[in-house]
């Protein structure tokens, strides 16, 4: 039996970039996702995008029978774990799910891994980890503290899976801290569609550019950073995916616990990503200053030092490919 990744949450954003990624390195891929925030069109996609389409099981990482199943049914060497809600308001108001689906799924994931002798897992941690950091750049072994559920879930992750780790018990892992993932796929076929009013900002700047907003709402300029807007380390998504296949590759030749930032180690500023959209894409994108939002702090951008070393890794695409990228995805977005 061939064997494959599993990929968890393989129909969303980061998800489908990294199984493409996976797919024209030559891995078999299968996808396990209960499709809460992705559709399933994303997996024919892939197809085009590929040549060849991933295995697609409709499911949940909270389901112990389903995994035990998918487990005995097909040989699995490594999984790459991105199912979680992700959504910070969402998660002050609902923590209880947060925690359920985020910490409780990944348990029952673990378990069942465990069982099936599956000891290689990547997962998708965050800089949100990080809280507000003392400085920029930041390094992996900065504090760790958090302001919200969601937050909480990834570090209270991080922290089984160090636990796990320190069993002895031979398992590889990967705790990948993704600064600002943005773009889409070159192709134009997958990228990210927020459900609702996007939180993120990208999203909302191709939607106003697009005109299914007024107006960004620019939230504060009154920072301490060069133009007073908030700053952050943006990644194009399929750097991000390529991320996860120099860990994979990592951890298939050292059994470590790897924790590594995934970002550019380059900050923009709010008003940097609408000026380059507005130059990179010809569109105009009306915008008002109006007050912080609660819980933004005002800079993070990462030091990648450790991750290039240990991966041979680092981003290559620049803003203007991510803003040309995410474009062109939203005007596929508007013919769908
Ligand atoms: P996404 O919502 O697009 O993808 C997550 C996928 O998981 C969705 O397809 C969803 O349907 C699926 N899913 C959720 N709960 C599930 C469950 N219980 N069982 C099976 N499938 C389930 O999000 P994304 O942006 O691709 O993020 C992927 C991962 O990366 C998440 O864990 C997220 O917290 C983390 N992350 C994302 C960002 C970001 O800015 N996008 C930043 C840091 C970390
Ligand atoms: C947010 C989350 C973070 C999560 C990350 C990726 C909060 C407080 N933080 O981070 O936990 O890991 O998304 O999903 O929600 N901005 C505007 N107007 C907008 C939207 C954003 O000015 O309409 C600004 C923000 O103030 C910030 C920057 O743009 O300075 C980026 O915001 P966003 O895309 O939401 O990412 P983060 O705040 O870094």
């Amino acid at each position: 039996m061939v064997s494959s990744i599993l990929v968890t949450g393989g129909t969303g954003f980061i998800g489908s970039h990294t199984c493409a990624a996976l797919l024209n390195a030559g891995y078999d891929v299968i996808v396990l996702d209960n499709l809460s925030n992705s559709d399933s069109s994303v997996i024919q996609r892939l197809g085009q995008i590929c040549g060849r389409e991933p295995s697609f099981i409709k499911g949940d990482i909270r389901d112990t029978s389903l995994l035990n199943t998918l487990f005995q049914e097909h040989s699995v060497s490594a999984v790459i774990h991105f199912a979680g809600l992700k959504a910070v308001s969402e998660s002050v108001d609902k923590p209880l799910m947060y925690y359920q689906n985020n910490v409780g799924g990944t348990l029952t994931l673990l378990t069942a891994m465990q069982l099936a002798n599956v000891k290689t897992i990547i997962f998708s941690s965050s800089a949100t980890v990080y809280g507000d950091p003392v400085s920029v750049p930041i390094t992996e072994n900065f504090p760790r503290s958090c302001t919200n559920p969601y937050g909480a879930s990834k570090m209270m992750i991080e922290d089984i899976l160090a636990d796990l780790y320190t069993t002895k018990s031979n398992w590889r892992i990967g705790r990948l801290r993704y600064f600002n993932p943005v773009g889409a796929h070159a192709s134009g076929l997958i990228g990210e569609n927020p459900i609702g009013i996007p939180n993120n900002l990208m999203p909302f700047i191709t939607q106003t550019a697009a005109g299914l907003r007024q107006e960004v709402s620019i939230f504060g300029n009154d920072y301490d950073t060069p133009d007073g807007t908030g700053i952050r380390d943006y990644i194009h998504v399929e750097d991000l995916a390529n991320g996860h296949l120099a860990a994979l590759d990592y951890l298939n030749q050292n059994r470590e616990l790897l924790t590594v930032n995934l970002g550019t180690g380059q900050g923009a500023s709010v008003l940097e990503m609408i000026n380059t959209f507005e130059h990179s894409t010809g569109c105009q994108v009306p915008y008002r200053v109006v007050g912080r939002r609660q819980g933004d702090i005002a800079e993070c951008w990462a030091d990648t030092k450790l991750a290039n070393h240990l991966l041979g890794w680092q981003a290559n695409r620049g803003l203007e490919d991510m803003c040309r990228d995410a474009w062109r995805w939203q005007l596929r977005c508007l013919r769908d």
